[in-house]
C-alpha cells in the first residue's frame, strides 16, 4: 500500500472519500462570515456547547428530516429530544456499541457490511455474524433462519443488534427495497419479545440517490420509537472535515448513550453545528446535495461504462453491482481468485497502476471462512479520466489473473 501511495501515477478507486472538487468551500466561507458577523453568535458559537448538542440544529435536523420524508412540518416534532449530534455517525455508532454490547454478545451484520463498524464490536468483545443480502438488500428470510438458529442454539438471549445500511450500503451499492422496510422493522420487534433487539440504520448514504425519491427510512416505520436508532451523517452529502453526524435513539437508550458522550468529549464542536445550522436553514445545503448527486450520477455513469468496456471479455466470470447512489461498485470474481493483499490480482493491480479494497474486510468472522473473492471499488475521489484509466487498469489485471498463459 505504501509504494502504491508514493507513486502519483496510480488510481485509486480504494479510499471511500467524497469527491475533493466538491467540497462547499464557498457555502461554508459565506456561513463562517454569516457567523462571525454578529459578535455575540460568534462568541456563543465558539463557547463550548452541551453534551446533546445545539437545540436550534437538533429542531433543523427534524425539519431536515420531515422534508426528506415527505412529512408535514412538525410531524416528528416527538424526536428532538431523542436527537443527538455527534462527531460523525461514526461516534454515535460506536457509542451505540458501548452501551449495548457485553462480551459475548451477538450483532447480526449484513454480509458484506461496512468493514469499520466490525471493530467496535469486537472491541466490545461481542460476535458479529453475517446475514447474506441480495440484489434488494438484507435477505428477510436469512435474518429470520439466523434468529431461529440463534434461539434453538440457546443464544437468542445475546443477540442485542442489528446494523444495516439501507441506502447505497458501503461496499455494496446496493439500496433495501421499499418493500422490505416495514417487514424488517416488524420482525425485529417480533424477535424482541425476551429482550429488546435494536436495529441501527446507518443512513451514511441518505440523500446521495441519483434518480428515484427514496423509500422511507426504517426509523419511519417504528412509530413507537423503541426499536430503530437513525444514525445519520454531513460526511457524504455535505463535509467530511466538519464530522457533524445526530442519532435519534429510542428513549431508554438516551441516558446511556449522553453519559457515555459526556466521557468523550461532553459535546461535538459547537462551531460546526452552529454553522450547519446555518446551511441548512437558508437552503444551500439543499442546493448542494442536488448539485452533488448530479455529479456523481454523472461519474458512476462514466465508471459502469468503463467497466463494461474493459470488462465485458470476462462477464462471464466477472460480476459488479450497478448502484443508483452512493459511492460504491462491488465487485465478484470467481471464488479460486484470492483479492486479498496476499493473492495474486492486489500485487498485479499496483503493478498496473490502479487499487482497491480486498473486500474480505467487509466480511463478519462467522460463519468462516470469510469469502476473499470480491473487490470493492469507488467512484468518488477519481476525476472521469481517472475512472476510464482505472477500469482499463483493472480490466488488464483481471485478465493476467483470470487467464495467466495469455
Ligand atoms: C456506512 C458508513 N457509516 C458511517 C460512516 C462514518 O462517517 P462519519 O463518521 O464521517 O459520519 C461511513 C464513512 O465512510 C460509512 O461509509
Amino acid at each position: 500500500m505504501q509504494t502504491a501511495l508514493e507513486n502519483p501515477e496510480i488510481v485509486s478507486l480504494a479510499a471511500g472519500f467524497v469527491d475533493q472538487r466538491s467540497l462547499p468551500v464557498e457555502i461554508v466561507s459565506q456561513a463562517v462570515s454569516d457567523l462571525l458577523s454578529d459578535p455575540s453568535a460568534g462568541r456563543r458559537a465558539l463557547q463550548y456547547g452541551t453534551t446533546i448538542g445545539d437545540s436550534s440544529l437538533r429542531a433543523g435536523l427534524i425539519a431536515e428530516l420531515e422534508r426528506g420524508e415527505g412529512r408535514p412540518a412538525g410531524y416528528y416534532q416527538e424526536a428532538i429530544p431523542r436527537t443527538i449530534v455527534t462527531t460523525g455517525s461514526a461516534q454515535l455508532i460506536y457509542l451505540v456499541c458501548e452501551a449495548l454490547l457485553d462480551p459475548g454478545d451477538i450483532v447480526l451484520v449484513e454480509s458484506p457490511t461496512y468493514f469499520v463498524f466490525l471493530g467496535p464490536v469486537e472491541t466490545r468483545g461481542a460476535r458479529a455474524i453475517r446475514v447474506p443480502i441480495d440484489e434488494d438488500g438484507l435477505r428477510l428470510d436469512e435474518l429470520e433462519a439466523t434468529l431461529q438458529r440463534l434461539e434453538d442454539g440457546g443464544e437468542l438471549g445475546r443477540v442485542k443488534l442489528i446494523y444495516t445500511i439501507p441506502e447505497h450500503a458501503n461496499p455494496t451499492g446496493i439500496s433495501l427495497a421499499a418493500h422490505r422496510r416495514r417487514p424488517l422493522v416488524e420482525l425485529v420487534k417480533r424477535w424482541s419479545s425476551r429482550q429488546r433487539i435494536y436495529l441501527l440504520e446507518d443512513a451514511a448514504y441518505r440523500g446521495l440517490s441519483f434518480g428515484a425519491t427514496e423509500p422511507p427510512s426504517l426509523w419511519s416505520y417504528d412509530r413507537q420509537g423503541d426499536t430503530v436508532i437513525l444514525a445519520r451523517t454531513f460526511s457524504k452529502t455535505f463535509s467530511p472535515g466538519l464530522k457533524v453526524g445526530y442519532g435519534i435513539v429510542p428513549e431508554g437508550l438516551i441516558d446511556p448513550i449522553l453519559y457515555l458522550k459526556g466521557n468523550h468529549d461532553f459535546g461535538s464542536a459547537n462551531f460546526n453545528q452552529r454553522l450547519l445550522e446555518r446551511v441548512l436553514a437558508d437552503g444551500s445545503y439543499q442546493k448542494h446535495v442536488a448539485r452533488l448527486t448530479g455529479m456523481y450520477r454523472r461519474k458512476c455513469a462514466i465508471f459502469l461504462s468503463a467497466l463494461e468496456e474493459s470488462l465485458g471479455p470476462m462477464e462471464s466470470e466477472v460480476h459488479w453491482t450497478r448502484p443508483e447512489g452512493g459511492l460504491f461498485v462491488w465487485m465478484t470474481v470467481p471464488e479460486g481468485l484470492d483479492t486479498g493483499f496476499d493473492g495474486p490480482l492486489f500485487p498485479r493491480c499496483v503493478r498496473e497502476g490502479v487499487l482497491y479494497v480486498p473486500g474480505e474486510h467487509a466480511f463478519a468472522p462467522e460463519p468462516a471462512p470469510r469469502p476473499r473473492n470480491h473487490l470493492r471499488l469507488t467512484f468518488g475521489v477519481p476525476s472521469a479520466e481517472e475512472l476510464v484509466e482505472g477500469a482499463r487498469r483493472l480490466g488488464a489485471a483481471l485478465s493476467a489473473c483470470l487467464d495467466p498463459v495469455a
